[in-house]
């Protein structure tokens, strides 16, 4: 519950990004003042103002630390998306300690003309970090597709891709009937990423029966694994193409090619997905 609030789930809005703007505004603030402080020395506000900037700079950046951390956990252990998460996250940490020495060497020269050499330094080195963290934010948000669309899907999503092979497999034909024990496990409305001879696809469950379809959306690739169920239509988190996960047709675009869906069965009470043979 507590979780969903933290990824904006009653919002219908991630928080992480609505929160980060403070610490980048305060803390450009402060820099600006520093500068401004430099050709027009004498103004004590100024240093004041920069102070100031920077200390709310740094407690709204542990405020947004917080979803941000709740993100971060939320992201795939295989997804590619984690090491830039990783980095990001460690960035922001150097930044918020660049500002927190910043703020403790600046604190008893308030009453200075100017900005020193030293806090407008670590202001300059601050900046740098903060923008090289911007930008892998964005990266993360643009090129990966990391918390984008998450909000939407009340259960739980997959945390890996299970890889399965066509060793313990049940030929019949040009079908070959591979077991997925992982799949019992499911409720409704839950999913599994599965991967097979690089084949990826996602098993769903839904309203008590098994479907299995390509993982990819074939409008821009969104991971439907993470997509969210209406009836039997799957919507895709990142633009919200829909697809009917028993025929794969598009139902809603921006996409306009239908999915490839594989047939699912259940024998003995286990659950079996059919890939081509060979
Ligand atoms: S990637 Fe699925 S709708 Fe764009």
């Amino acid at each position: 519950m507590f979780k969903d609030l933290l990824e904006g789930k009653p919002l219908q809005h991630p928080v992480h990004p609505m929160l980060v703007h403070f610490p980048i505004g305060l803390f450009l603030l402060s820099f600006i003042l520093d500068l401004v402080s430099l050709a027009c020395p004498d103004v004590p506000a100024l240093l004041r103002g920069s102070f100031y900037a920077m200390l709310l700079g740094i407690v709204t950046a542990l405020l947004a630390a917080v979803p941000g951390f709740v993100d971060y956990t939320d992201i795939r252990r295989d997804h590619p998306g984690k090491r830039t998460a990783t980095t990001h996250m460690t960035l922001n940490l150097i930044v918020v300690a660049i500002y927190t020495i910043n703020l403790w060497i600046r604190a008893p020269a308030l009453a200075e003309p100017k900005v020193g050499w030293m806090p407008l330094v670590l202001s300059i080195f601050g900046i740098g970090a903060l923008s090289a963290s911007g930008y892998l934010g964005g990266r993360l948000v643009y090129d990966e597709g990391i918390a984008v669309g998450r909000h939407k899907r009340p259960t739980p999503r997959p945390t890996d891709t299970i890889h399965l092979s066509r060793a313990s497999a049940e030929k019949e034909g040009d079908v070959t009937f591979v077991p997925v024990p992982e799949a019992k496990g499911l409720r409704d409305g839950e999913t599994l990423r599965i991967e097979i001879d690089e084949q990826v696809m996602t098993i769903a469950r839904i309203d008590d029966q098994f479907f299995a379809f390509q993982e990819f959306c074939t409008h821009r690739y969104g991971p439907l694994s993470e997509g969210s169920f209406h009836g039997f239509n799957v919507q895709c988190p990142w633009h919200n193409s829909c697809f009917d996960i028993r025929t794969g047709k598009v139902t809603n675009g921006p996409a306009k090619v239908d999915l490839k869906t594989f047939r699912v069965e259940q024998r003995d009470g286990k659950i079996y997905v059919g890939v081509p043979s060979g």
